[in-house]
């Protein structure tokens, strides 16, 4: 059986910490992708990404279906948005059921907000195991302390 990493990046910092999860466990990715794109330059970008999240929007995921059958493991990753997982991260979880799966989960964040977004994705998962949970602040700001920590984690599972 084999992994899977799931993940949504907006600005790369997810995508930073992912793909070097990936690596490490040998695993298959998937980028989540939207059909509606949101602004990516100024203030905007908090507001239509803050808004998204506090209407639970799921907006169109446009990739290919998953087979998560392949996959006894499923790695989620995402950036905090307004406290909790991006709308795409919601998408996926209202796309894709799971049972028995192992499960582990990474939030890159400005901040905070990493605590409450992992409690919810085990709500939203609840018959599966939770292998564990890692959160990195801005990752792409330190992107070679942020890979050595992602691949650490990634190696103990
Ligand atoms: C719409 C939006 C909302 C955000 N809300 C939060 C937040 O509530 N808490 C926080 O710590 N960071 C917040 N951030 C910052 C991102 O979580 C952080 O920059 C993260 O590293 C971005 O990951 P990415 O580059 O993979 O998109 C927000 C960013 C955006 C664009």
């Amino acid at each position: 059986m084999s992994t899977l990493v799931v993940f949504f990046s907006f600005e790369g910092n997810t995508k930073l910490v992912g793909d070097a999860i990936a690596k490490t466990m040998g695993a298959d990715t998937v980028e989540l992708k939207t059909s509606k794109q949101y602004p990516t330059a100024g203030i905007g970008k908090f507001f239509w990404g803050g808004k998204s999240v506090l209407f639970g929007e799921t907006p169109q995921l446009v990739n290919e279906r998953i087979d998560l059958s392949k996959y006894d493991t499923v790695i989620i990753g995402t950036p905090i948005w307004a406290g909790s997982f991006a709308p795409p991260i919601k998408s996926f979880i209202t796309e894709y059921q799971m049972k028995g799966k192992r499960i582990g989960l990474f939030a890159c964040h400005g901040g905070g907000g990493a605590k409450k977004c992992f409690s919810k994705l085990r709500e939203a998962y609840p018959e599966n195991q939770f292998i564990g949970e890692i959160a990195f602040l801005e990752p792409k700001k330190n992107p070679q302390v942020s890979v050595n920590e992602a691949a650490k984690w990634a190696s103990e599972l």
